[in-house]
């Protein structure tokens, strides 16, 4: 496993699981959406991986659309307003949205892609996130399809990063960082 940061990996979900959870959450969103068109929304940076092997079960029309957001704040999770760093490229007026998040934490970045898509003119938005964390929850959102619930830990892989390391990983990890005592914590 690399170390290249003052930090230990251990495996979450290993890269069978994840694949063959992806491929459930495929089958449902093709149920619910047969034979419509869907525009399917990565947030960047994180989703890409997610993204990328999502579509390719996904048997149905679709677009492929990229966003980017990003919010500051001083505390150990971002608490500032969120900002739009890169918008979709594509008109999104009249669309079914699937919006594809790697990770939910406080819910702000739903809200906000919420928001968002409605000014945007999208017909409908649904939410499809890789991970959730329930127990860090600021904000009331509602998740459409969820691949796994999780506790609240630093997670890695994936495409998800600490510090933009890591997101090449075919798995998930918790990252402990060294020489802290509660090693955990939120992405
Ligand atoms: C993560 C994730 C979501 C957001 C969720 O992005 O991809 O967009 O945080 O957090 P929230 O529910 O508290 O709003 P991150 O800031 O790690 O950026 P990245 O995907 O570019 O790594």
């Amino acid at each position: 496993m690399p170390s290249s940061l003052p930090g230990t990996l251990r495996v979450l979900i290993p890269a069978s699981r994840i694949r063959k959870r992806v491929r459930e959450l495929a089958r449902s969103i093709s149920r619910d959406f047969q034979g419509q068109e869907i525009t399917l929304l990565c947030v960047l940076k994180g989703s890409f991986v997610f993204l990328a092997d999502l579509v390719r079960e996904l048997p149905g029309l679709v677009h492929i659309d990229f966003l980017a957001v990003s919010s500051y704040g001083s505390g150990v999770r971002p608490s500032g307003p969120i900002r739009l760093v890169k918008d979709v490229a594509s008109s999104l007026r009249g669309r079914k949205v699937l919006v594809v998040e790697d990770v939910v934490d406080t819910g702000r970045t739903v809200a906000f892609l919420r928001r968002h898509l409605a000014r945007k003119g999208a017909r409908a938005v649904r939410i499809c996130a890789l991970l959730d964390k329930p127990s860090v929850r600021s904000v009331p959102i509602s998740l459409d399809y969820v691949g796994f619930r999780i506790p609240d830990r630093f997670v890695v892989g994936y495409g998800l990063d600490v510090a933009e390391r890591y997101r090449n990983l075919p798995y998930l990890a918790v990252f402990h960082r060294k020489n802290s005592a509660k090693a955990d914590r939120p992405n």
